[in-house]
């Protein structure tokens, strides 16, 4: 067990924010269900995001947009029943927060209730900035996400990193403040260049996860099917493969099939 894992039994958003103070750097990674969310919590992550990638990974969409509450709440009730120290963050899907403050806190409300987990994370800075308080305000506690967002992949029109030119970095470093100022615990920033992502976490207290966002963040987080190489299509410049599971599931179902056909399966010992 690393030592990490024994200083801290059970991961709270408190947790975080003394980690960035100790400048410890934080692991998180995505679940979408049972089995992967205990892997990833008994081997020490310190978050697990329900994402809503679980569109595209999931349910193979093109985009996060299609995903629903329902369906995020079913994933994220999986989720929670395996784990026993991770911070669970779900994300509250396109479409539950953007109209108003009322629908977005109903929303959120919804996650927590009937998922059980430990908190939401929203796309946006000052346009959502109302959700967001009235959320906080309720006791839920909002990561925020800043840079690439992926639910307003219609408005950007690519996937290309984010806030290169000046005005959208002065923006994102504003709504960077003030998400701390109204009370989010943390913030992803996602695919954004590195000096941005390491001034605007050094001008906070509240920890940086960053996402193709560089080293100066206070964490990272990786969609747990790509950095396991279960997904060749996705080849970003900022994913680490730790794995190339897909070419080894592959090559486990191509002997299970040849000892079925073969006979070689199911052995005598293999029978009752
Ligand atoms: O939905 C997701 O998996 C995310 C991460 C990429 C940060 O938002």
């Amino acid at each position: 067990m690393s030592a990490a894992k024994r200083e801290y039994k059970r991961i709270t958003t408190k947790t975080l924010v003394d980690m960035k103070s100790k400048g410890e750097k934080i692991s998180m990674l995505t679940a979408y269900d049972y089995t992967m969310a205990k892997i990833v919590d008994s081997a020490g992550v310190d978050v697990i995001l329900v994402g809503d990638s679980a569109s595209n990974v999931m349910a193979g969409h093109e985009t996060t947009l299609p995903i629903t509450l329902d369906q995020m709440i079913y994933h994220a009730s999986s989720v929670v029943r395996g784990i026993t120290r991770s911070l669970v963050v779900v994300d509250l899907p396109f479409g539950t927060y953007q109209s108003d403050p009322k629908e977005a806190l109903r929303s959120a409300i919804r996650i927590m209730k009937e998922s059980g987990a430990h908190a939401v994370k929203m796309e946006g800075g000052h346009e959502i900035k109302e959700s967001i308080r009235r959320i906080i305000n309720a006791g839920i506690p909002v990561m925020g996400h800043l840079g690439l967002t992926p639910q307003s992949i219609y408005k950007f029109g690519t996937y290309t990193v984010r806030a290169k030119e000046d005005q959208e970095a002065d923006k994102l470093k504003k709504d960077a403040l003030l998400l701390e100022k109204i009370g989010c615990f943390s913030i992803v920033i996602e695919k954004v260049p590195a000096t941005l992502t390491t001034e605007v976490a050094k001008s906070l207290q509240i920890p940086i996860i960053g996402i193709g966002a560089g080293n100066g963040a206070d964490g990272q987080v990786l969609v747990t099917h790509d950095m396991l190489g279960m997904n060749h299509e996705f080849n970003p410049r900022f994913l680490r493969r730790y794995l190339d599971l897909s070419a080894e599931m592959t090559d486990a179902f191509q002997k299970y099939i040849q000892d079925v056909k073969s006979g070689d399966f199911p052995s005598d010992e293999e029978q009752y």
